[in-house]
């Protein structure tokens, strides 16, 4: 009989111990280890594709590729983020939030693989066949080599994908699943381990490719150990305001491409539609002529720029420390924004509440921004107007400088395109544009200066 020991690991990282920790030494988080039981049955060794047990090392010349099969999922963003289509026999991790549309994009996946002649098992883990079946219904996906198979028992479904042996799996959701050979509960860190690898073996051994959903947690990572991330190939990140219609797919990590693209969708009654020009859906919830505190900036999202408003609001506080709230931006940039705006500029904000929304439910991390963040809340607190045909790009540094930016013909063109008449730019970024009336600023001042001059 295997011998049967208990582990404490932390929820959060998958850090082990011989017994309880108040704090994790690993990653810091408090409370966080739970009392796994565990069988230790040995686990099988994962024999990735073409990997061989008796492999000697060769000479890198020597060493012949593969050709790499890509799968199209007929949805071009979603293509897109994974690099061109599925690659055969990968896994690949699907993470977001509660009710943010990860079932019914998989479940169109499906419809739209089957139509590319592949056999798809949908192990739906949460929802019964039925609501599968009448969420399909509402999708329009009918598919006679689309298998439903409501299950939780991570042993039998390697049965079914033994005899089904279909060209795609997807797992609905990896926390709901377990494995036999351990007797913690489904969505332990031990649990979604031992899961993840058993369909990493079956992924590799038989060319199979596994898409599986994930769930976030509050604070936006994914439940279950990081190892999780670390054993997938491909980790792909699905945001969005719940409450608005749109979402992005996000590539976190991919090892069959590169991870700037995003994928930017709609939902509808009829489920998700890719979203080909993103610029006039995000700019089209935009405040119609100039108010004081908005601004547009152009971020680069992958190969494609995006541009999205800026909106601040400056107001006396009521209380004894100001207020710093931001939204779709990152808290710790603002508030170096704003010491550069008190220090350089001299506006003074030690009495004031600060909020930064980004428009559109989309998160902005990129330096370049830094600008339009300024310029929003400068020209709030001063009550005069960005003009509303000025788009506004260039990173800030500490002594109120304007550092260059990257790809910056790609952002004007699109800003082009959108039909802005302005653009306020590095002073070291050198590009020529005669569709745009560009000024080329060196100093925080000067970006200052170039907007509100006229008024
Ligand atoms: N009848 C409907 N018409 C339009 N949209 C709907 C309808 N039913 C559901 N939706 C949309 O689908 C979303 C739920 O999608 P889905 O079940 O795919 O999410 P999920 O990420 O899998 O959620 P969970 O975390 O619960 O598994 C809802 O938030 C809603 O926006
Ligand atoms: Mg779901
Ligand atoms: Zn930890």
């Amino acid at each position: 009989m295997a011998k049967v020991k208990s582990k404490w690991i932390c929820q959060n990282c998958g850090y082990e111990t011989a017994g309880y920790l108040g704090k994790c030494p690993e990653c810091g988080s408090w409370g966080s280890f739970a009392e796994e039981v565990q069988t230790s049955l040995k686990p099988q060794a994962i024999t990735p594709q073409g990997f061989l047990n008796d492999a000697k090392p060769s000479l890198l010349s020597d060493i012949k590729i593969g050709e790499e099969v890509r799968i199209s999922t007929n949805i071009s963003e979603f293509d897109r983020i994974l690099g061109g289509g599925l690659v055969e026999g990968s896994l690949v991790l699907i993470a977001g939030d509660p009710g943010i549309g990860k079932s019914t994009i998989l479940l169109q996946t499906s419809g739209e693989l089957c139509k590319n002649n592949k056999k798809v098992l949908y192990v739906s883990a949460e929802e019964s066949a039925s609501q599968v079946k009448l969420r399909a219904e509402r999708l329009d996906i009918n598919s006679n080599s689309l298998y439903i198979y409501p299950q939780i028992n991570m042993e039998s479904i390697r049965c079914e994908i033994d005899a089904l042996n279909p060209d795609i799996v997807v797992v609905d959701s990896i926390q709901a699943i377990y494995s036999g050979t351990i007797t913690s509960s489904a969505g332990s860190v031990s649990q979604i381990r031992e899961c993840c690898n058993i369909l990493m073996q079956i992924a590799k051994n038989k060319n199979i490719t596994i898409i599986v959903i994930g769930h976030v947690t509050k604070d936006g990572s994914i439940a279950g150990p990081k190892v999780l991330e670390h054993m997938v190939d491909t980790v792909i990140y699905f945001e969005g305001d719940k409450y608005k219609s749109y979402r992005i797919l996000r590539a976190m990590k991919n090892r069959f491409g590169n991870t700037s693209e995003v994928g930017i969708f709609e939902m509808g009654s009829k489920g998700l539609s890719c979203v080909t020009n993103p610029n006039e859906l995000f700019l089209n919830e935009r405040s119609q002529g100039s108010i004081p505190g908005t601004a547009i900036v152009v971020t680069n999202e992958g190969t494609r720029p995006l541009l999205v408003e800026i909106q601040a609001l400056v107001g006396t506080t009521p209380y004894p420390t100001p207020r710093r709230v931001t939204n779709g931006v990152d808290t710790s940039r603002l508030l170096q924004i704003l010491a550069v705006l008190e220090k350089r500029i001299g506006l003074n904000l030690s009495k004031q509440d600060v909020y930064v929304n980004v428009m559109g439910g989309i998160e902005v991390d990129e330096p370049s921004a830094d600008l339009g963040i300024a310029l929003a809340v400068a020209t709030c607190a001063r009550d005069v107007v960005v003009d509303s045909q000025t788009v506004i790009i260039g990173e800030i540094g500490l002594s109120g400088e304007i550092h260059p930016v990257q790809n910056i013909e790609k952002r004007l063109n699109e800003a082009v395109l959108s039909g802005f008449k302005k653009a306020i730019i590095p002073y070291a970024n050198r590009v020529e544009n005669d569709k745009i009336e560009i000024i080329r600023v060196k100093r925080l001042i000067d970006a200052i200066s170039a907007c509100v001059s006229g008024q």
